[in-house]
């Protein structure tokens, strides 16, 4: 028996924006939109009617601070959107993106120290305590808000065990937590940086991601991230990180998420442009090479393009 792909794993990825009607186009993220709250739940409706359950927010705020504060203040645009998604399509299961790296003005994806270092460790880089605070009660915010699952991603030491601690200590115990708990610092996050307008103003983010060199501090992050309490536990990128999803999946046989990232995305996209390849073939055998290697749940921008042939 061959593996074989379902609905139910796919989550698909979403960016909203605020103020109505909007629907921008990302340069260099063909298929790929901005929306604003209205359009973003028409588009949601079309993702039902196709079969998929499961999205994954994103927030592009219109002003950034040094401190992301836009992330944790009352009605934010994720949140305002989470509210309107759930009054909408209650059993939609809804994932939100808990980082600071869309909010910042230097783009890095906490709270960092001081300009211009471009220290390895990331305890000289980030201020790791502020940080948690800030990814603390923006979690709780969308948990406020209905989210089902939490998603941290700005890779701060101890981020799921301050989130759990948080939503716990709020009477938000069902609310469950997706570690990016192997998040390699790749070439592959190009046009989601656009999307997000999130590219590090200065330095980049080998302080705090992973070097696609180490499988073993990869595996022990995500043993961590069990250890804190992540309900899922991710790899991303997926495509060169395969070996990374089946390791993981030996060891730990925990619920596992791998992010098919936009880079991934935009080489299908591009090359069927070309005519180098028929489009859905090839995202067929990408995705169940995912599965395959273990993956649960599948993050992919893909999601829409698929659902068709999936059960
Ligand atoms: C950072 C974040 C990144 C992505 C999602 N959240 C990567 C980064 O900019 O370092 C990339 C996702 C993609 O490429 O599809 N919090």
């Amino acid at each position: 028996m061959g593996i074989s792909l379902r609905k139910d794993n796919i989550i698909c990825p979403y960016f909203v924006i605020g103020g109505v009607n909007r629907k921008e186009k990302i340069p260099s993220f063909p298929g790929q939109h901005r929306f604003s709250m209205d359009l973003l739940i028409k588009d949601i409706k079309e993702l039902k009617a196709l079969g998929i359950n499961k999205i994954l927010l994103f927030g592009v705020p219109d002003s950034k601070d040094r401190l992301g504060s836009h992330a944790y203040k009352n009605n934010n645009i994720v949140s305002l959107a989470v509210r309107e998604i759930k009054k909408k399509f209650p059993h939609l299961i809804v994932f939100t993106d808990v980082c600071l790296c869309a909010y910042t003005s230097h783009g890095h994806c906490g709270i960092i120290k001081g300009q211009g270092s471009r220290v390895k460790g990331q305890e000289k880089f980030m201020d790791i305590k502020a940080t948690l605070n800030a990814l603390a009660k923006i979690a709780l915010t969308y948990a406020e808000a209905g989210a089902d699952c939490v998603a941290p991603s700005a890779m701060a030491k101890g981020e799921v065990a301050a989130i759990r601690k948080e939503l716990d200590k709020n009477g938000y115990r069902k609310t469950k937590i997706m570690g990016y708990s192997a998040k390699f610092a790749s070439n592959f996050y190009g046009p989601f940086r656009n999307a997000a307008n999130s590219a590090p103003k200065f330095g980049n983010r080998q302080a705090y991601q992973l070097s696609y060199t180490d499988t073993e501090s990869a595996i022990k992050k995500i043993e961590n991230d069990i250890n804190e309490g992540a309900d899922i536990v991710m790899v991303k990128p997926a495509l060169s990180y395969l070996d990374i999803i089946k390791e993981a999946k030996h060891r730990f046989r925990h619920p596992l998420a791998a992010y098919n990232v936009s880079g991934e995305y935009a080489f299908v996209k591009y090359g069927a442009k070309q005519g180098l390849w028929d489009e859905g073939e090839m995202i067929k055998e990408i995705l169940t090479s995912i599965k395959r290697a273990g993956a649960d749940h599948i993050i992919t921008y893909h999601a829409k393009d698929i659902a068709g042939w999936l059960k």
